[in-house]
This record gives structure tokens, sequence and C-alpha cells, in this order.
């Protein structure tokens, strides 16, 4: 695997293979890579020729109150596991070469509606930053395809509805969230948790599965399932975000007749703000 930190020298890389006709696949990342990353790449390395990763915290998703300086940094061992898993060219720039002028742009992406419900009212900005990013990283990269994970289901959606509005012809793919034998989905902030708490956490996953099977098997109403729900997460040490009720496709408060649901919780636990869904279809 090649690492480049600078656009000039990635772009000359890709163009190399792009004038070999292969198909270029991109997986972008904030580093400190766990198996769930690792899923991604090798669903990439199965979608394509070239498979391109990249690891930039990108500061413009986090807020000043959030956690950009405390954010994991461990570009060696990142390096060894996208290497092992078929990646072949890793973009790891560093803030001034994504920003240039400032640590941030003075354009920005908003799919707007999408970026200000759920995770976007609970951390204003953030999905403008992440959509603006992505479209800058796509610029560089040029993928024909783009991979993200199901486990942060908004921001698949936020890009999925930004590459249709702006016309863009990278094709995005969503990936099943990889989770620990217990539940627990796998996420770069589960290192914030104690290892009492890590068993805490798999409470989120439960208490999704319980709601899913409330809504498949019971009458009771949405709003009576969601505060269950959080009285759960509450019972055993989460402190409340959101507990929601949505439709697959725009994330709303679905209609009667929909059968496509999405669950989306987000909660914090110790230190930590843990984010997780489950997806199903009613009969
Ligand atoms: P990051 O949190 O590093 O996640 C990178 C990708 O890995 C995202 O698409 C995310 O959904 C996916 N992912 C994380 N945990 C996963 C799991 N347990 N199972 C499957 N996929 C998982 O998301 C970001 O970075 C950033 O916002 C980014 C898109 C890179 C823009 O800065």
């Amino acid at each position: 695997m090649k690492t480049f930190h600078t656009v000039t020298e990635l772009r000359a890389a890709l163009k190399v293979e792009r004038l070999k006709d292969k198909s270029i696949i991109f997986v972008p990342t904030m580093g400190n890579l766990h198996d769930g990353h690792m899923s991604l790449i090798r669903r990439a390395r199965e979608e394509g020729d070239i498979v391109v990763s990249s690891i930039f915290v990108n500061p413009m998703q986090f807020s000043a109150s959030e956690d950009l300086e405390r954010y994991p940094k461990t570009l060696e061992a990142d390096k060894e596991a996208l290497n092992a898993n078929g990646c072949d060219y890793l973009f790891a720039p560093d803030a001034s070469e994504m920003y240039p002028d400032s640590k941030q742009s003075q354009t920005e992406i908003e799919v707007i509606g999408l970026s200000d419900i759920l995770c976007g009212e609970s951390r204003p900005g953030h999905f403008v930053g992440v959509s603006t990013v992505v479209t800058k990283l796509f610029n560089i990269v040029q993928p024909d395809c783009a991979i993200f994970g199901d486990k942060d289901f908004q921001q698949l959606k936020v890009i999925e509805n930004m590459t249709r509005d702006l016309s863009s012809n990278v094709r995005v793919i969503g990936v099943e969230t990889a989770r620990n034998d217990n539940g627990l989905a796998m996420s770069s902030r589960n290192g914030y948790l104690t290892e009492e708490e890590k068993h805490i956490a798999t409470a989120m996953y439960q208490t999704l599965l319980w709601a899913k099977e409330a809504l498949i098997t019971s009458s009771a109403s949405h709003e009576d399932i969601r505060e269950q729900a959080q009285q759960k997460l509450e019972a055993v040490g989460f402190r409340r975000d959101y507990f929601e009720i949505r439709a697959q496709n725009n994330l709303q408060t679905p209609s009667e007749e929909e059968k496509s649901l999405v669950i989306l919780a987000a909660a914090y636990l110790g230190s930590a703000r843990l984010i997780d869904n489950v997806r199903f279809e009613l009969a």
C-alpha cells in the first residue's frame, strides 16, 4: 500500500490507474481503524480494481466543545490493517492540505433538512462538515464508487442525497454494521469507555432490538415505545440524547402505512456519545 499526504501526489498516482482503465473504490475514514472499517475495505476490494482509503480527522465536522483534539490517532496500526485487508492507496492529509487558507472552508455543502434532525440537532453543523469534506474527498479521489457504514445511517443518507442532488457519478454503497460478539457496534468512540461501561454499552443494541420487537408484535404507540426505551437506557446508566422511530428512506416520522422503518438511538455513556440503529420491514 502506498501512502500519500498531498493532493498532488495522490492525483498523479490515481491518474495512472485511470489511464489503465482501473475502477476506483473509495473508503473515507477518520482513522483509529477497527474491524467495522475493515469490513468496508474488504467490500471495496470485491467491488473494483483499486481501493483507496483516507484518514482525515475533519475539524469542520467537530464543534468547539467536541472531541477533535482527543480523537485517537493510530496511523501506523491503521496502515498495517489497511494493507492487510487489501487497500492500495492511503490518503492521509493534514488539515492545512485540506483547508489551505484556514482550518475552515468558505464553501459549504448542506443537504437541507436531513442535516438538522437527529444527530444534526444534537451536533449543529456536523453534517455540513461531513458533506463538505466528503465532496472535497470525492473531487480529489474521483472514485467510481464510495463505501460507507450503515452504523452512521443518517450520514449514509446525507451522502446518498448529496450525490443525487449534485448529479455526482459516485455510486454510494452502504455496508452492514459490524458488531462485537455481545452486539455492541464497533466504534472508535468505544475506546473512551471503561471496561464496565463497555459492558453497559451493549444495552443500546439490546434496547433497539427490544423496540423493534415491540413495534412488530405489540400495539403500543411509537411514543410509548420510545419513552420505555429511553427509560431502559437510563436505568443502566446512559444519559439521553434521542431514540427515534423513522422511515428508512427520508428519516422523517413515518406515516401509518410506512413499512420500511429504522430505529435510531444516540446516548451518552461516561465521556462518550454512542449511536446505533436497526432497520427492518413491517409485514
Ligand atoms: P469514521 O467514523 O472513521 O467512519 C468511517 C466509515 O466507517 C463510515 O462510513 C462509518 O459509517 C463506517 N463505520 C464505522 N463503524 C462501523 C461499524 N461498526 N460497522 C460498519 N461500518 C462502520 O464517518 C466518518 O469517519 C466521517 O464522518 C467521514 C465519512 C470519514 C467524513 O469525515
